[in-house]
């Protein structure tokens, strides 16, 4: 039986996986998802999200996408990794996300085939066409350049094609260094860690979602205290040591997660990463 039915819930509560159902709007997500989606709505073009490993970038653009799919004037499309070798790589990966499918494959002409469709389905159809690109720091210069191109696609009004870039924020430097890119940003937002009492809530929420039905707290009020000044209310995390605290319990026959628990892991996993580290040590010496 899975350890998360022992404990009354219905679903695994802390999966890593990106999933919108299990996303809690804290401050910093919920000005950032709504700054977003009046700005991907209002067609101003491009739009960047930034913040550290593991801060719930991709998790924010799954529920948008969810949310922008649902309606039929717009299409929405998303690249997971945008690395490519080349200004054609790029495009053609482009191409290939969008349908598109120019006579002779060439740099030039997916351009046009972009532009076409952007006219097609953007202009004459009116719909708003979104690009989402997560891990934006992989883009290259020569990539960076292309969207620049296909930022120039516009009517009077507004642009035709609607660009999210959730990156890390290594980018920043990098953008920032792109004058006619980084004067183009409509929306530029960080999304800091959550509160203390954020962390409280993103676990409950979590746990509900989850199919649990208050009854004792699975978690004491110190134990979240610890929770919140070990991990510095990063949501991954987060998400993983709450995952690994439910399966202590279950395997130690106990009900809640208090500070003493909490305390324990926090020893196991400091003594797990330095014996890793010393053994890293022992290997160089032999390589
Ligand atoms: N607001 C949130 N509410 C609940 N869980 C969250 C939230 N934000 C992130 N998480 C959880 O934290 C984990 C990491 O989130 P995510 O993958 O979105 O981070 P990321 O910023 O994209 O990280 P990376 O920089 O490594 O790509 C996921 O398990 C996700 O479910
Ligand atoms: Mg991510």
């Amino acid at each position: 039986m899975s350890y998360y039915k022992i404990l009354g819930l219905e679903k695994e509560p802390f999966s890593t996986s990106p999933d919108p159902e299990f996303f809690y709007l804290s401050q910093e997500h919920k000005s950032a998802f709504y700054r977003l989606r009046a700005a991907v709505s209002l067609k101003r073009g491009l739009n960047l999200i930034l913040g550290d490993v593991g801060v719930g970038k991709t998790t924010l653009m799954r529920k948008l996408f969810n949310i922008f799919s649902e309606d039929a004037g717009f299409i929405t499309k998303i690249t997971l990794d945008p690395t490519a070798k080349s200004e054609y790589a790029f495009l053609s990966a482009l191409g290939d996300i969008f349908q598109l499918k120019p006579g002779f494959r060439s740099s030039s002409n997916y351009k046009k085939a972009m532009e076409n469709f952007l006219f097609e389905k953007g202009v004459k159809e009116n719909n708003t066409i979104v690009l989402f690109i997560d891990e934006a720091q992989k883009l290259s210069p020569a990539s960076m350049e292309v969207l620049r191109l296909l930022l120039n696609y516009e009517t009077n009004v507004s642009k035709l094609i609607q660009i999210v870039l959730f990156a890390q924020m290594e980018l920043l430097p990098e953008i920032s260094r792109i004058n006619n890119l980084w004067d183009r940003v409509a929306l530029k937002c960080v999304i800091n860690p959550l509160k203390e009492e954020e962390v409280r809530e993103m676990i409950d929420f979590r746990l509900n979602r989850a199919g649990r039905i208050a009854k004792e707290p699975l978690f004491s009020d110190n134990a979240l205290n610890a929770i919140y000044n070990y991990t510095q209310g990063y949501p991954r995390k987060i998400t993983m040591f709450c995952h690994e605290a439910l399966q202590y319990l279950v395997m130690h026959k106990k009900g809640t997660v208090d500070k003493e628990v909490v305390q324990e892991m926090i020893q196991k996993e400091v003594r797990i990463v330095t014996r890793d580290a010393s053994r890293i040590v022992q290997v160089a010496q032999y390589v």
